[in-house]
């Protein structure tokens, strides 16, 4: 059965991005011209989802508002004949079924996947994190769903190498290649140190679950951080169904990150239309005026 539902999480605070996050969700910072969320959303379209789930929490209608029909706004940019900008807003609306449903309490990752359980049924679907924005083509997610297809069954997690030094930041597998790029999960843990961690494959914010998750994450205690982490939910599964990590083609970037949404601003605007050009000129003058500096200290 193909994959047709995603939850994008965007329940969480979005303490790493204070202050810019304090009332606006981080999820709706601007990559370039585009939020954040917006990104996901759209490899999740162009991946063949024709359901998206947004779990989110407190003070995050704003999300929902952008994927939603704006009467006064089109009728503004209609009346003064604005219709570029018209048929940009109107087909964020017209994009995709989005269905949203509120995590009442930060509980962790594992309690948000757990907020859509209705919505989803018994069905397998995909996640998408959406402070990671994987610039891809073919879209990250339609790779692992082609994996799904062939493999027919299984939970499917996109991985990536990292370096030993940043392991604690992620889910980890501990992991046999068996093709090109495939590899079999034998255990997984949220964010070890570097002494514990099993190895350098990390997991990124792309997974293919089934519907099994969800009894799982129903009986699960708190674990790192006192939150209840899908990474130990799909380590619990993982005991009697097959995991695989997928090392996916493409360029990720950590977008829920000072350091990584900087990049990801440089590198979209670089690729972007309009702006490429002479965001690529500024960019290169800025490199001689630091080379000049460093020459005249
Ligand atoms: C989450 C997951 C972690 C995964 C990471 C990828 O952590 O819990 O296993 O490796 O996303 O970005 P977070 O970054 O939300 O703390």
């Amino acid at each position: 059965m193909t994959i047709k539902k995603a939850v994008i999480p965007a329940a969480g605070f979005g303490t790493r991005f204070l202050p810019a996050s304090k009332a606006v969700p981080k999820e709706l910072l601007p990559i370039v011209d585009k939020p954040t969320i917006q990104y996901i959303a759209e490899e999740a379209i162009d991946t063949g989802i024709t359901q998206v789930i947004l779990v989110t929490g407190r003070e995050k209608g704003s999300i929902e508002d952008h994927f939603d029909i704006s009467f006064e706004l089109e009728h503004h940019l209609r009346s003064k004949g604005k219709n570029d900008l018209l048929k940009i807003v109107q087909e964020i609306s017209e994009m995709v079924q989005i269905v949203s449903i509120r995590q009442k309490m930060p509980l962790g990752l594992g309690h948000a996947i757990l907020c859509a359980k209705q919505i989803v049924g018994d069905h397998p679907f995909a996640v998408l994190l959406a402070d990671d924005i994987v610039d891809a083509t073919p879209p990250c997610l339609r790779q692992m769903i082609d994996v799904y297809n062939k493999l027919g069954k299984g939970i499917i997690l996109a991985i990536k190498e990292v370096p030993r030094e940043e392991v604690y930041q992620y889910g980890i597998i501990d992991g046999e290649l068996i093709e090109d790029r495939l590899y079999t999960v034998n255990s997984l843990i949220e964010k070890p140190s570097v002494e514990e961690s099993p190895s350098n494959l990390a997991v990124i914010g792309r997974y293919l679950l089934p519907p099994e998750i969800f009894e799982v994450l129903e009986g699960l205690p708190p674990g790192k951080g006192g939150e209840i982490q899908l990474t130990d939910a799909i380590a619990r599964l993982g005991e009697t169904y097959p995991v695989y990590g997928y090392r996916f083609r493409g360029e990720r970037f950590d977008a829920g990150d000072k350091m990584g949404f900087f990049i990801a601003n440089v590198k979209f605007g670089l690729k972007h239309p309009e702006l490429g050009p002479r965001i690529s000129e500024f960019i290169l003058k800025t490199a001689e005026e630091i080379q000049k500096g460093y020459e005249t200290h």
